[in-house]
């Protein structure tokens, strides 16, 4: 039998996590920001040039995609921040702000496991163009307000970390290099490597020797320069006056270069390893990567579905799920009565927007077995007689009455009991 390539999953009921991400979309228009969608498919150069060729999604976790003549350098986009960057800069965008958001999957070849997957599903959340650090504060704000009041969570936390300039991050990394030095033969092979290569993500290791020795690291928080220190505690004093609590980790660096000043993420201890489901920070320097001739600021953040709704799943009973409209089942009893099932059924749905199934294969008695299961509001059964009479025997699945109806009144009828 074929099945669902490693990492990937099937949805069979979509229903939890379209209230994920319409509760997320209706929020998020209430804060102003407008839906965009883009391709899929992107080029590699555009992640290889913003996200870092050093960091582990480009390095090793890009799907890409050969090409039959081999000439175009194509892959499955792992992220929304980049594509977002390059379509405000192709289309010359001239709102300012640009607030946007959009929700699809990505795709990143990673070792599988609990919330960790090859395709998932980011609402990717952008505000381009924004220059104050006051954009990141209610940038944060919003998402906590979303996690708190829409989906009722409690048992999270939200990080935040200042890593500066490109000037402070040059000075902290000589700082860090000179205490890497110091604690050399304790560190893990990783962490040698990364002191090499891209030293900030030695952070990152989860080997709890490394991560012990890093609770004496010098802070990135200590080496910022005057304007940078400002805006930290201005981002510090905005969350405090919006009321948000968070917590400062000095080690928080995020796995993609683009970042720079603000980086944050909400975690929770309810999902094991892989704890964060929203991530995000500044990223100043992304538009330029890219060769936009002047610096365009801008901040966001990407919420994962996959594992927010492992965090909701144990409050399903509590959340505002839209329930379906009461379904009514229409039974016809032989075949000489099923197009006019059909036809009742298409008046129903299309002038009275009632919601309909017509049962068309099985026995009566499994037909009325199945409207049961099916939960359904009444059975409406078409026999012969009632074809003749033009009327349907209306049976009420909760109390057992039954009533006959001619057929123009079934609406009425239904909308009432
Ligand atoms: P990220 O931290 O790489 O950031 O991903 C954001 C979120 O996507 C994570 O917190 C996690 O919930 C989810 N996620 C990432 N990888 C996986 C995976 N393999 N399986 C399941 N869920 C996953 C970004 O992607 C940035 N583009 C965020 C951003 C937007 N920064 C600025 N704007």
């Amino acid at each position: 039998m074929i099945r669902t390539i490693r990492g990937t999953q099937d949805f069979l009921d979509l229903s939890f996590f379209m209230f994920a991400t319409q509760t997320i979309q209706h929020h998020l228009q209430y804060y102003h920001f407008e839906q965009v969608a883009t391709p899929i498919l992107e080029p590699i150069e555009l992640f290889k040039r913003t996200l870092g060729a050093e960091t582990d999604v480009v390095s090793k976790e890009m799907f890409t995609i050969a090409t039959r003549d081999g000439g175009e350098q194509i892959c499955l986009r792992p992220e929304g921040t980049a594509p977002i960057m390059r379509a405000y800069l192709e289309h010359s965008v001239i709102e300012k702000p640009w607030k946007v958001f959009s929700i699809g999957p990505m795709f990143r070849y990673e070792r599988p496991q609990k919330g960790r997957y090859r395709q998932f599903h980011q609402v990717s959340i952008e505000i381009i163009d924004a220059k104050t650090i006051l954009q990141d504060a209610y940038l944060i704000a919003m998402l906590d307000r979303l996690f708190q009041e829409k989906f009722l969570l409690e048992n999270y936390a939200l990080l935040i970390n200042f890593i500066g300039c490109l000037s402070d991050r040059k000075q902290f990394k000589e700082r860090l290099d000179g205490y890497l030095d110091t604690v050399l033969n304790a560190l893990c092979d990783t962490c040698k490597r990364r002191k090499d290569t891209n030293i900030l993500r030695v952070f990152d290791c989860k080997n709890p020797a490394c991560k012990k020795l890093y609770e004496s690291a010098p802070h990135i928080t200590d080496e910022l320069c005057n304007e940078c220190a400002e805006e930290w505690q201005k981002l510090k004093q905005t969350l405090e006056l919006l009321s948000i609590s968070y917590t400062h980790k000095p080690t928080l660096v995020r796995g993609l270069d683009y970042y720079n000043k603000t980086v944050f993420e909400f975690v929770s201890p309810d999902l094991g390893a892989q704890d964060a489901f929203c991530g995000g920070g500044r990223y100043d320097l992304l538009a330029s990567q890219l060769g936009a001739k002047q610096e365009v600021p801008a901040c966001g953040a990407a919420i994962g579905i996959e594992r927010l709704l492992m965090l909701l799943e144990p409050l399903r009973d509590t959340l505002p799920i839209p329930q379906p409209p009461a379904l009514q089942v229409i039974i016809p009893l032989g075949p000489e009565q099923q197009p006019l099932a059909l036809l009742v059924a298409d008046q129903l749905q299309n002038q009275n927007n009632v919601c309909v199934d017509v049962l068309l294969e099985g026995s009566v008695k499994s037909m009325m077995r199945k409207a049961n299961k099916m939960g359904a509001q009444h059975a409406i059964i078409i026999g012969e007689d009632e074809q003749k009479q033009g009327v349907v025997l209306v049976k009420n699945m909760m109390t057992g009455d039954e009533r006959v109806v001619r057929q123009k009144e079934l609406v009425e009828i239904l909308k009432v009991s």
